[in-house]
């Protein structure tokens, strides 16, 4: 099955919801925001993301017995977090893209500051999601917390911060480092936020961030592997800096071996947890072959 087209269920709720962010109705509204603000935000996020860390936090809330509906919040949290992540990204001062998803980076259709400014407001707008989490005020604050770490400077910053502003040798070290923070840190967010509001045991959090921390190095893997194919981005070579495509691949696949197994943790007679889990599943095996 194709990447994008797994976990039709959840990924459906994510779009609904994500369509009416900035709305009136929305988790959250519109209400005081700049109208030629409005437009960025929604633009950013409504062009066609997989939406992975999203439905990973949807499937984790339902693997551990939760009612997935609980953890809607969370997910529309860390695919904001995501967004403004990607925004930031895409600016001048850092990879300096023009095109993501095809299309116009936020930078290149709005001006630099306007990109800055609506990064900005989505790292806002992804804790004040969070923070909706319906659940007791332990779990509430445990997703903020989580969400917290995995943006933060020992996060997806510190990542971002030696990719984008640390000089050679490109060492296995200096990549792990990258990969771990840059990206596996925010798909663990989104299995740990997913799980917490469905009611995790610690064993269950821990489970879930070996396995996010294994398919998040996979998934980057695979991303420096596409993005080597695509002239625009001949200098983001990541993992391609130390190795050639076909240990790259090997590498990538010893990675997603990892995350399957990790799943074994999850194993269960209920129907319910059991499908969550084979979403999870597919998801892993779905990227080494992912295209996008
Ligand atoms: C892109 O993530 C940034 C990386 C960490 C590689 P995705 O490939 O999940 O981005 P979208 O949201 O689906 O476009
Ligand atoms: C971006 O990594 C990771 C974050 C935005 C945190 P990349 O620079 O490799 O992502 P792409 O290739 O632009 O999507
Ligand atoms: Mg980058
Ligand atoms: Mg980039
Ligand atoms: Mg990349």
């Amino acid at each position: 099955m194709d990447f994008v087209q797994i976990a039709g269920k959840y990924r459906g709720v994510v779009e609904k919801e994500l369509a009416t962010l900035f709305t009136p109705d929305g988790l959250v509204s519109d209400a005081g925001i700049p109208s030629d603000l409005v437009e960025p935000l929604k633009y950013s996020f409504m062009t066609g993301g997989k939406r992975l860390r999203p439905v990973l936090c949807l499937a984790a809330c339902q693997a551990v017995s939760g009612r997935f509906d609980n953890a809607v919040p969370a997910a529309l949290a860390i695919e904001a977090l995501h967004t403004y992540t990607l925004i930031h990204d895409d600016l001048p001062c850092m990879d300096n893209d023009v095109l993501r998803r095809g299309q116009p980076t936020v930078h290149a259709k709005y001006g630099y500051a306007e990109g800055v400014l609506a990064g900005d407001a989505l790292q806002a707008v992804a804790f004040a999601l969070a923070l909706k989490t319906p659940a007791d005020a332990g779990a509430v604050c445990a997703v903020a917390m989580e969400l917290a770490r995995a943006a933060g400077p020992a996060g997806v910053i510190g990542g971002q911060w030696v990719d984008v502003c640390s000089k050679p040798p490109h060492d296995r070290a200096r990549i792990e480092y990258v990969h771990e923070h840059k990206t596996s840190d925010l798909i663990q967010c989104a299995l740990v936020m997913g799980a917490a509001a469905g009611g995790a045991s610690e064993a269950q959090i821990a489970a879930f961030r070996d396995f996010g921390k294994n398919l998040g190095i996979a998934f980057q893997i695979v991303d420096d592997i596409l993005d080597a194919d695509d002239p625009a981005k001949a200098d983001e070579m990541g993992v391609m800096l130390i190795m050639d495509k076909e240990a790259a691949r090997h590498l990538a696949s010893e990675y997603s071996e990892k995350a399957l197994a990790g799943l074994d943790a999850f194993a269960t007679p209920d129907p319910d947890r059991t499908e969550a889990v084979e979403v999870l599943r597919s998801l892993v095996e779905g990227q080494i072959s992912r295209k996008i």
